[in-house]
């Protein structure tokens, strides 16, 4: 018999659910007030825990929807608040929670799952794959000048956060759930969000982009003047037009006292650096993984998004954990379907949710040995079927 059981966290149980992960995470337990403002961040039956038989483990996730290439909206668990509790780590107790979370999801018809990963060593076993990155760029604001042909950008408006809190679900739903990979941020998320927001800062502003067709941009900013030099940082910004990009860049430039702004979790080929008259004004810190995705219900993701026009590829694909994804799909122009036919190439599920979003490109999968069988033709057919337009990103930190 296993040496601890799993099941569902009932509401009373949430509070040492999160102070197991904190501890996990090596800080201390939270204070009442800061448990109230975490509450808002747990939906009701979406916790697993372990007990052995106090509680040694704990999982969660929030109900959302991703936005996958061509516009549709699937279903979308978003887990997070993994922790198991020191002295009872490799034991299996991550991947017993993994198991009953993945069965949970099957049960309740949910078609992919996302999270953000602390390590990257974890995940892949259960069929998580890096499906999106995303860059920290640091712009120089002394040697920044915008090139003329930038736009003039429209107003903006800067709110403090008592009165951006109630507006930011309206301002990310109109301006940030636009590429493949967005994730929309149910009110479970905002209330996450707003601790978060302030724990970065006791002053964070939100800047709102109006263009005269409405509102199109904005960004939430916050300048930490003990640090040298004197740095703003930018941890949320979405547009949805040139005009509000630049306008809004306009606008951080203007922002004095600062030497530095610094943005985190940016999509890839954002052209910041093409801006100023010297691109090597914004230098890229870091690429990171952002997304990390799990496809729970494949035939229904693979039919969910649209693909390029070339010659129909044959996908086998394996799922050790679901193995009623196994099989072979048959993928084309017009869309998807199960096949008996001989396979043009294999992949496992964590591979194929790094093809999904339009991200990585079959050919270099394949060189690392994750997509095997193919020839460059196939892998040529497999990028125009699966490539998106825009980078997918998903801009989305919980
Ligand atoms: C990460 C964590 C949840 C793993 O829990 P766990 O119960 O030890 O995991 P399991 O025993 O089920 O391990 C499953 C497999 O993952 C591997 N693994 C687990 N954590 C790992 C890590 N940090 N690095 C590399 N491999 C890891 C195990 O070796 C095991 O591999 P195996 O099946 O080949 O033997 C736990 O170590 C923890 O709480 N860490 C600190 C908090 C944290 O990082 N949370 C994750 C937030 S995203």
């Amino acid at each position: 018999m296993s040496e601890y059981r799993i099941r569902p966290l009932e509401t009373g149980e949430h509070r040492e659910a999160w102070d197991l992960f904190r501890a996990s995470l090596h800080v201390s337990p939270g204070s009442d007030e800061e448990w109230d403002r975490a509450a808002l961040s747990h939906q009701q039956r979406r916790s697993v825990g372990a007990f052995g038989p106090g509680l040694i483990g704990t999982a969660r996730s929030f109900d959302a929807e991703l936005l996958v290439p061509g516009g549709a909206k699937v279903p979308l668990a978003a887990v997070t608040g993994i922790g198991v509790r020191a002295g009872w780590t490799r034991r299996g107790v991550l991947t017993s929670m993994i198991e009953a979370q993945l069965a949970d999801f099957t049960e309740r018809g949910i078609v992919a799952a996302t999270l953000r990963a602390t390590e990257g060593a974890i995940y892949g076993r259960y069929g998580y794959g890096i499906a999106t990155h995303a860059q920290n760029v640091l712009v120089d604001r002394h040697r920044a000048r915008l090139r003329p042909e930038v736009p003039p950008g429209g107003q903006v408006h800067v709110l403090d956060l008592g009165d951006a809190v109630p507006q930011w679900p309206e301002l990310y739903a109109a301006t940030g759930f636009t590429r493949p990979g967005a994730m929309t941020r149910p009110p479970v998320f905002w209330g996450g969000h707003e601790s978060q927001v302030r724990r970065l800062s006791p002053f964070p502003r939100t800047a709102v982009h109006h263009s005269p067709a409405g509102v199109d941009g904005y960004l939430v900013y916050y300048v930490d003047r003990e640090s040298t030099p004197v740095k703003l940082h930018v941890p949320g910004f979405h547009y949805t037009s040139p005009e509000a990009f630049a306008g809004l860049w306009r606008f951080l430039l203007s922002v004095d006292l600062v030497d530095e702004i610094a943005l985190m979790y940016r999509p890839l080929g954002e052209p910041t650096s093409l801006l100023f008259t010297n691109p090597h004004t914004a230098k890229i810190e870091t690429t990171h993984d952002e997304t990390w995705l799990r496809l729970v219900d494949v035939p229904a993701a693979l039919a969910a998004r649209t693909y390029g026009v070339a010659e129909p590829v044959v996908l086998e694909v394996h799922d050790r954990m679901l193995p009623a994804n196994d099989g072979r799909y048959r993928i084309g122009p017009g869309g998807v379907e199960r096949t008996g036919v001989t396979a043009d190439l294999e992949l496992d599920v964590d591979t194929l949710a790094m093809l999904y979003l339009g991200e990585w490109r079959p050919a270099p999968l394949a060189l690392a040995g994750r997509i095997t069988g193919a020839d460059e033709k196939t892998l040529a057919r497999t990028e125009t079927l699966f490539g998106t337009e825009r980078n997918p990103w998903c801009g989305t930190d919980f």
